[in-house]
């Protein structure tokens, strides 16, 4: 492992750090399930894992909401619920994207090899995994030491 890599790695780590600083984090859970730990933005306060039967959730402060590739504005309920197995997250709830002008609620989330595929039911767009590497965090999203993180043109959510 190179060292950029290494460091990337570590950073990742670091800014992955939940409120309550718990060994086992659902950042970490996450990670077990083949997810990047920045599917979670950073803050959360508390998590549940039913390894038995998958069921997720994830408990935030409040609503956080970010922009994700200049596109996509993501929001964060401070409750989110899910389904969790290796690579598929399903039956969520408390995760919406913005399209245009409407929250679409964000109902699956995939693993595809180096991708992620988040799916509002009728549609899904493609992410690269390692876009996710770190925690967003809530505000300024994945950008936060560059740029202001505001809403870009929209994407192509619907369109592709
Ligand atoms: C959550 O809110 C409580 C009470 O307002 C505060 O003490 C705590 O620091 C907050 N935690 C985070 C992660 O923002
Ligand atoms: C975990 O899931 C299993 C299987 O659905 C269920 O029997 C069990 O009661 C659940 N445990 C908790 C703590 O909810």
């Amino acid at each position: 492992m190179g060292w950029r890599i290494m460091s990337i790695y570590l950073s990742a780590i670091l800014l992955c750090v939940s409120a309550e600083n718990k060994p086992n984090s659902p950042y970490e859970a996450l990670q077990q399930y083949k997810f990047p730990a920045g599917l979670l933005p950073e803050g959360v306060t508390s998590y549940t894992l039913n390894e038995s039967s998958g069921e997720f959730s994830a408990h935030l402060n409040g609503s956080c909401s970010f922009t994700l590739e200049n596109s996509y504005e993501l929001r964060y309920e401070p409750v989110m619920k899910g389904l969790i197995s290796r690579g598929w997250l399903k039956k969520l709830s408390g995760v919406s994207v913005r399209v245009v002008l409407l929250w679409l609620d964000v109902v699956e989330v995939k693993r595809n090899g180096e991708s992620l595929e988040f799916s509002v039911g009728f549609k899904s767009a493609d992410f690269p995994v390692e876009n996710f590497e770190e925690c967003p965090r809530c505000g300024c999203g994945f950008d936060c030491g560059n740029g202001d993180g505001k809403v870009g043109v929209l994407g192509n959510w619907l369109s592709s």
